[in-house]
């Protein structure tokens, strides 16, 4: 039910944490993997990991924040592979602070990474999605983009976002049968969280019902899911 035999998924932020967790276990369903990150040389750890699996890896330098360089990845991906069956736009930042004390900067860092490259890279693979009938698409937004947090103005609006927009993309795309779905995580153990203090990460785990933070393949295996047909009714 979760076979994903001859599929082909590009995966961004692919490198590390959840991006690395999520490549992994779609490549240990069967797929082959176009891993995207911001330098390609980074992606090959998680490279050598897929291919360890016995599925095809390839590595693309792409920052998702820049229209050029999603559409120079996409169409080297596509000449690559021939198709993109999968799509996981996971590459996203932090740059957190109290709004009053908010640069713009940072406001647009956050929102063009987050947002803006979700944006950048479904519209470069829905073309060829639609034409063949069929694809899967998965936004990793944020629990944070529901619930907000103090601190995090750019980074819950940019989830906020991610959310609305996936509502939408379903819309447009469910004629062609092609999904579109978010995943909100909460507090998952990766460099973005281990970089905060422990008396945060201590606040944060009293709001989790486990009293613990979630490990990427808790995340993962979501994402399995929505990438595979076990979720063929599920958009949106
Ligand atoms: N870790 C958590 O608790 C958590 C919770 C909810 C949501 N998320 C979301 O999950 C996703 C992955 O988070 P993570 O914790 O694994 O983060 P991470 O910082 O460990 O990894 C992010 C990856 O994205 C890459 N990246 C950053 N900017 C990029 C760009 N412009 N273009 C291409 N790649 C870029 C980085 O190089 C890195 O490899 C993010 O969207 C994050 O917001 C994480």
């Amino acid at each position: 039910m979760f076979e994903l035999t001859d599929k082909v998924a590009l995966v961004t932020g692919a490198a590390r944490g959840l991006g690395q967790a999520i490549a992994l276990k779609l490549a240990a369903a069967g797929a082959d993997l176009a891993l995207c990150d911001l330098n390609a040389e980074w992606a090959e750890e998680t490279a050598a990991q897929v291919k360890a699996l016995g599925r095809r890896a390839e590595c693309y330098g792409v920052n998702v924040a820049e229209g050029e360089s999603v559409t120079a990845g996409v169409k080297a991906i596509e000449k690559d592979f021939g198709k993109i069956d999968i799509l996981v736009n996971n590459a996203g930042i932090t740059k957190d602070g109290l709004l009053i004390r908010m640069s713009e900067d940072d406001w647009d860092a956050v929102l063009n990474v987050n947002l803006k490259g979700t944006f950048l890279c479904t519209k470069a693979v829905m073309r060829g999605m639609m034409k063949k009938r069929s694809g899967a698409i998965v936004n990793i937004a944020s629990v944070i983009g529901l619930m907000g947090n103090a601190g995090q103005a750019n980074y819950a609006a940019s989830k906020g976002g991610v959310i609305s927009f996936s509502k939408t993309v379903a819309k447009e795309l469910s004629s062609r049968n092609v999904r579109c779905n978010a995943v909100a995580p909460g507090f998952i153990r990766t460099p973005m969280t281990d970089a905060l203090g422990e008396d945060v990460q201590n606040k944060m785990k009293e709001l989790i019902p486990l009293s613990r933070f979630g490990e990427p393949e808790d995340v993962a295996n979501v994402v399995l899911f929505l990438a595979s047909d076990a979720s063929a009714y599920v958009t949106g």
